[in-house]
């Protein structure tokens, strides 16, 4: 299927080494059905030549802002027009600071400003650049304005530095570009979620670990993503595929989650914590095999950081999602976790035994069932698959997250 079939593409490149894959994209926006239009920044024709783009994608490409001949043509407030989406990629730093301040001083800045369709961006930059505070708090502005920001990914960048900052890849971005044409609720929303247990070493062989199969999580993600949002998927040790257009980081320990849920926090707009993370872990992780040397051995424990409750209690909180895996006073627990961790919501499931029906829920099941929490009421969700008890949820999430946004823009 052509999921860009018959759309009008303004693809804005601007000056950074990632422009070069801006080629490849141009061609495969083509492959994906696109008819695509090329603005470029002075910066970027100094890294790919506009004749490159003018090949690739079959049209004259637009560099200046005062061109009589491109006027003639297609002037650039009838380029705007024309654009059904416009994606910027790479997006610098640079030109992300323009759109925030709405400058137009330029050809494709004045095209962003000038557009009433969607706006993409795809941040490529230093990762030491893409952490700074400003460059973080201007991509938040735009996300909140509704711009969708693809990206960016992580891995080992051109100035030989290794983090996140580069641009997202070819085919992700075209997903990402196709899916702002899907409308659904967490359109253009960031969504984090935990996922699986996490495993405390006690010895290089051994760990504390736990019954979690990660297919709650993993489902969340899979429902998350269908209805639009970007979604990064914190995974415990599971042997399950990763969804479709998820981003999958793997971790192990509790305490590598945490720094892993930490860094990807300022982009995140709505927390999941599914994940069975353990509450303690061994003091000290032996270097070598502990033998059996004595009829009994003591293991001290220390606790682990509560994740939830951290993000929760964190300056700028995203929306938080917990979960409450229980075996007694299910609602009362959750209750009391709601209001102890500072949640918008819990979803609190019996663990270690069957529903009413007899059915295996929770841990390592198909099944599941909820009940699900938030300040002023509650719902049940019945046993059903995880997969459609996880849309039932995300469902529910959307709709308190808008409720919570309205309530701050009434307040504002
Ligand atoms: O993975 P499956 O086999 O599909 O099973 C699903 C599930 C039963 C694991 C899932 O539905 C579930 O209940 N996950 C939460 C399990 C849990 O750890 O619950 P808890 O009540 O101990 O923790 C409360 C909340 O705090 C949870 O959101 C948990 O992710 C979070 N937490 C707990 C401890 C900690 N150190 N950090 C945390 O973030």
């Amino acid at each position: 299927m052509k999921r860009l079939h018959g759309k009008n593409i303004l693809l804005g490149i601007t000056g950074g080494i990632a422009a070069y894959k801006s080629a490849e994209l141009t061609r495969r926006l083509k492959d994906a059905g696109a008819d695509v239009r090329i603005a470029m920044t002075k910066a970027a024709t100094e890294f790919v030549t506009p004749l490159t783009f003018q090949a690739l994608s079959g049209h004259p490409v637009h560099t200046e802002l005062l061109d009589e001949h491109a006027e003639a043509g297609m002037g650039h407030i009838e380029l705007a027009r024309w654009a059904d989406a416009i994606l910027v990629a790479p997006a610098s730093a640079n030109f992300i600071t323009k759109l925030t301040q709405g400058r137009a001083d330029d050809l494709l800045s004045t095209l962003c400003l000038a557009t009433e369709a969607p706006l993409a961006f795809a941040p490529a930059m230093n990762q030491a650049m893409w952490h700074d505070l400003a460059t973080q708090a201007n991509c938040k502005t735009l996300r909140q304005r509704g711009l969708f920001q693809f990206g960016p990914a992580a891995g080992e960048q051109a100035c030989g530095e290794v983090g996140e900052g580069r641009m997202m890849e070819v085919p992700d971005l075209i997903d990402h570009l196709a899916n702002c044409f899907e409308h659904g609720e967490l359109q253009a929303l960031n969504v984090m979620i935990t996922a699986g247990p996490t495993y405390e070493p006690i010895d290089p062989v051994r760990f504390i670990g736990n019954r979690s199969s990660g297919r709650m999580g993993y489902a969340l993600a899979e429902a998350a993503r269908e209805a639009g949002a970007s979604v990064t998927l914190v995974s415990g040790p599971c042997h399950l595929e990763t969804p479709e257009r998820v981003q999958r980081i793997d971790v192990e320990t509790a305490k590598q989650m945490h720094q892993v849920v930490f860094a990807h926090l300022p982009q995140c707009d709505i927390f999941i914590a599914a994940a069975a993370v353990a509450d303690y872990r061994p003091a000290e992780a032996r270097d070598q095999k502990i033998k059996k040397d004595h009829e009994s051995l003591t293991l001290e424990l220390e606790r682990n950081p509560d994740i939830l409750s951290e993000v929760a209690h964190s300056q700028t909180r995203p929306f938080v999602v917990g979960f409450a895996a229980e075996t007694q006073n299910l609602a009362q627990h959750a209750k009391d976790k709601l209001q102890r961790k500072n949640l918008d919501m819990i979803a609190a499931n019996l663990v270690g035994q069957s529903d009413n029906t007899k059915q295996d829920i929770g841990f390592n099941s198909e099944y599941n069932s909820l009940q699900v929490f938030w300040p002023d009421g509650q719902t049940t969700l019945e046993t059903t698959r995880k997969t459609l008890l996880a849309r039932q949820l995300i469902q529910l999430i959307a709709n308190h997250y808008q409720q919570k946004k309205n309530n701050e823009k009434d307040t504002a």
